[in-house]
């Protein structure tokens, strides 16, 4: 995603190379991986930076973002990113009226058993620090902006929350099975890069989609990508680009559909993508 507010990353960056190259301060976090949000420390110069981060997005998202998105950002006031850098402990407080959901600081990239864990247990990690200025249209991995803005207010809808949360389970379950690399494209494809059809017309639900102003255009309407009907399967077969925008969309029908498609037992599907070598 060159150009784009999308943080690049790839969760197998986060899996495989917990400590290599990552920016942000791991020196004083907690054995889980957290860190206190100290709200004082943010500079004048960020809060101006978060500002027009948000009001670039803000002004691409009517229209573009998914009804649950688009209510929880324009109709919730906990989720008022206009106030300022968001207070996570603020957030926490309607969050957890929500979906029971809280958000925990983290330095940055975590390894994926902790990742996954914090998932497990309905906690989000939002790192806590936020990309530099030279950084305003392209950052190679998640900072505040990317993680607030584009995760956060998804986790305001039920249906969604749940599946996060069954999605950590899951992880975990992969990891045992030698199932990750695949568990981590649906990943790709739907929390970060996932796209939905509501009344007919296209929109984002995915946070690299819906932070990135390149990518929310690109993703929606460029004649160049695929838009696949969401298949399971297929996108765990579909590899992706960590520094690019993507050549392949999945497109939801449902909220409904994606907690349907990802309730069996996948066992057996990392044996068949084993054996097709995908
Ligand atoms: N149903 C999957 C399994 O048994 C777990 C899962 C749930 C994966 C939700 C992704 C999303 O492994
Ligand atoms: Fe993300």
């Amino acid at each position: 995603m060159q150009n784009a507010t999308t943080p690049a990353f790839d969760i197998s960056a986060k899996t495989h190379n917990p400590n290599a190259g990552l920016r942000g301060n791991y020196a004083r976090m907690a054995a889980d991986y957290t860190v206190p949000q100290q709200m004082d420390d943010y500079s004048a110069a960020e809060q101006s930076r978060w500002l027009r981060l948000v009001e670039r997005q803000l002004a691409l998202i009517p229209g573009r973002a998914c009804s649950e998105f688009l209510g929880a950002v324009l109709g919730n006031p906990a989720l008022d990113m206009r106030r300022g850098i968001p207070d996570f402990a603020q957030v926490n407080v309607a969050l957890k009226a929500a979906t029971r959901w809280q958000l925990v600081g983290v330095p940055g990239l975590l390894p994926d058993d902790v990742f996954f864990t914090h998932l497990a247990n309905r906690r989000f990690p939002v790192t806590v620090w936020l990309r530099e200025e030279s950084e305003f249209d392209y950052i190679v991995e998640p900072d505040l902006f990317h993680d607030f803005f584009g995760h956060v207010p998804m986790l305001f809808t039920p249906i969604y929350a749940d599946h996060l949360e069954a999605y950590g389970h899951g992880a975990l379950k992969a990891k045992q099975l030698g199932g990750l690399d695949w568990l981590a494209r649906l990943y790709w494809y739907t929390i970060e890069f996932g796209l939905i059809r509501q009344q007919g017309k296209l929109l984002a639900y995915g946070a690299g989609v819906l932070s990135s102003p390149k990518e929310l255009l690109y993703a929606l309407e460029s004649d160049v990508p695929a838009r696949l009907p969401f298949d399971t399967m297929r996108s765990m077969r579909t590899r992706f680009l960590i520094d690019d925008v993507q050549n392949t969309y999945f497109v939801l029908d449902s909220f409904e559909q994606l907690r349907t498609e990802t309730a069996p037992d996948f066992a057996p599907y990392y044996e068949s993508l084993r054996a097709e070598g995908a």
